[in-house]
């Protein structure tokens, strides 16, 4: 099968086409015939080689896949061969590949309405964005919530669920065409920090109030900025640090 390999740490330009060997699942494994593999911001910091005990190269990344069961080990009950699922890949290597095994507790079936290139963004980016707005942050519904880098991969699939929570949403990126985006989405207030102040646009939309949840997947000065913006009692999540700055 033909699979993409980090070759050695580094710019795109050391992803090579190899090919390997079809794996086998073991016992209690799928095995998936891939037909979407999700690009995800820690797919980049591997290959960088800046992600905290990140696989050593030659190493095949991808963190998620999307497409069809083609077989199963002989114990797993939950899926069949022609299931159409998306996945999480543990470990977050091997899903840049035509095959990929996977474990059945962390596969989901598609429904046929949803196409496969759009589930794959599910078990990384909306199930990310899902937790930070809910299980950490409590979200309720008329909650003022600020989403940092609105126009990335998390930030797309928090105002999508935030909206749909009911909340009063405000999200921040670098331009105005990112904004667009953000907009169309359901952002109900789009900031352009290279602009403007975000915390000074906050206290202005919110009469000085604050926000009461902020999700931080930026770091460093964003992180340190954002505590400004919120409101008596206001949580903050911080899930990432795109910036590359740790929050210290
Ligand atoms: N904890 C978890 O389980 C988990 C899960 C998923 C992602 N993450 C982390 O969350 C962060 C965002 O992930 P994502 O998938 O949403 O990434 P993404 O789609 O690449 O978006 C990242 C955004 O961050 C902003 N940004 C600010 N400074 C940046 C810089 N120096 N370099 C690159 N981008 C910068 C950019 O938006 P603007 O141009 O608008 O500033 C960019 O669009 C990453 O750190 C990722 O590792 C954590």
């Amino acid at each position: 099968m033909k699979v993409i390999e980090v070759s050695k740490h580094g710019s795109p330009s050391v992803l090579q086409v190899r090919t390997r060997e079809q794996p086998t699942p073991s016992h209690d494994e799928l095995r998936i015939s891939v037909r979407a593999s999700g690009v995800n911001f820690a797919d980049v910091m591997h290959r960088r080689g800046t992600y905290p005990d990140g696989p050593a190269p030659p190493y095949v990344p991808g963190f998620e896949v999307a497409g069809v069961i083609d077989s199963v080990g002989n114990t797993v009950e939950q899926f069949e061969v022609g299931d159409r699922v998306v996945s999480y890949v543990v470990g977050g290597t091997d899903g840049y590949a035509e095959y990929a095994l996977v474990k059945p507790s962390h596969t989901f079936r598609v429904p046929d309405s949803l196409p496969l290139c759009e589930a794959v963004a599910v078990p990384i980016q909306f199930l990310t964005a899902h937790n930070c707005l809910f299980e950490w942050g409590n979200l309720s519904t008329n909650d003022r919530v600020l989403i940092h880098a609105a126009a990335g991969g998390v930030g797309t699939a928090a105002i999508q669920l935030a909206r749909e929570a009911g909340a009063v949403v405000f999200g921040t990126a670098s331009t105005d065409a990112k904004l667009d985006r953000v907009r169309a989405l359901g952002c109900d207030h789009c900031i352009n920090y290279e602009k403007t102040s975000f915390v000074d646009a906050i206290n202005h939309l919110t009469d000085g109030d604050g926000v009461d949840l902020i999700l931080d997947g930026v770091g460093g000065s964003v992180h340190h900025n954002s505590l400004k913006a919120l409101a008596s009692f206001g949580r903050l999540v911080a899930y990432g640090v795109a910036s590359g700055e740790r929050v210290s």
